[in-house]
């Protein structure tokens, strides 16, 4: 069965690891990042958007995670990404999703306050993991640096007081990444990530996992980041791999045949993020 995150990213924080969490769209993906994680021995974290339960259905996605979590021999984790939207929320509890994510970060500290703790407070009596996120993520629009640099950071002392009146059991931090690909390297604030870990034993969430150097995710991880989000790059690899294969044999019409190269590169992709992360052994 699919299990909660909330004590594996307890377990990840205290000893200074991180579960990569994977945005996954279509069946071969989710296979093939639960393939990666076997062969890894690490937990998993699989996710998807709104945007992917209206694409294939919460019930379809969890019926799959489901079967995986019942196959492979390591704890897996269904999460909700990004969802503003209570009504989703609750439906994707209802339909099995062990984790989701309440991101009220477009609102003002008050109403994230308020938008989470009521996520919260009904998640927590099913046993079901909260994410929220402080600050805001840069995204496709954040090309150029923004001149109000700090505006964007989630501010230390604001993580701690969210934390406290929320009771949220993971929370994201905006600390510099964004999501999608970078031009050039990211600017993480690692000063900052220590500063949030100094004063909030949560374990921390990086988004806009994609492009960020090895090292930088190392870094991270090891002043808090316990858990980390990968989607842009896993699209690419699967994507490239397709595209490959048409581009080769333009005559080529059978899924199960094309699927194969891009399930592969999923997979090899998502053990060598599994392996940064450091989480491999630890199922
Ligand atoms: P990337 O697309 O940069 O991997 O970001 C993933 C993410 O944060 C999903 O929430
Ligand atoms: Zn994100
Ligand atoms: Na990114």
């Amino acid at each position: 069965p699919l299990v909660s995150s909330t004590s594996l990213l307890k377990k990840a924080r205290q000893e200074g690891y991180c579960i990569a969490a994977f945005n996954v769209h279509t069946l071969e993906m989710l296979q093939a990042v639960v393939d990666a994680a076997e062969e890894a021995q690490s937990p998993l974290i699989l996710q998807s958007t709104v945007g992917t339960v209206k694409h294939l259905g919460a019930d379809y996605i969890v019926a799959a995670a489901t079967v995986a979590s019942n196959r492979a021999g390591i704890p897996i984790v269904l999460h909700l990404d990004h969802c503003t939207e209570f009504e989703t929320i609750i439906q994707c509890i209802r339909a099995g999703y062990t984790s989701v994510m309440i991101d009220a970060s477009m609102h003002s500290f008050e109403e994230n306050v308020a938008r989470t703790k009521r996520v919260v407070e009904i998640a927590g009596a099913v046993g079901v993991n909260v994410e929220a996120e402080l600050g805001k993520v840069g995204g496709v629009e954040d090309e150029i640096v923004v001149a109000d640099h700090e505006a964007l950071m989630a501010d230390p002392e604001e993580c701690r007081v969210f934390v406290e009146r929320t009771g949220v059991p993971t929370l994201a931090p905006a600390i510099g990444t964004a999501h999608g690909m970078y031009k050039g390297d990211p600017k993480i604030d690692f000063d900052r990530i220590g500063q949030i870990a100094n004063l909030v034993d949560t374990p921390l969430v990086l988004h806009g996992g994609s492009g960020i150097p090895n090292a930088q995710v190392k870094r991270a991880v090891s002043l808090g980041m316990a858990k980390m989000n990968v989607a842009t790059e896993l699209r690419i690899a699967f994507s490239d791999a397709i595209k490959k294969i048409f581009a080769e044999h333009p005559e080529e019409n059978d899924p199960r045949k094309y699927m194969v190269p891009a399930k592969q590169a999923v997979r090899a992709l998502a053990l060598e993020k599994i392996r940064l992360c450091g989480s491999n052994g630890k199922a």
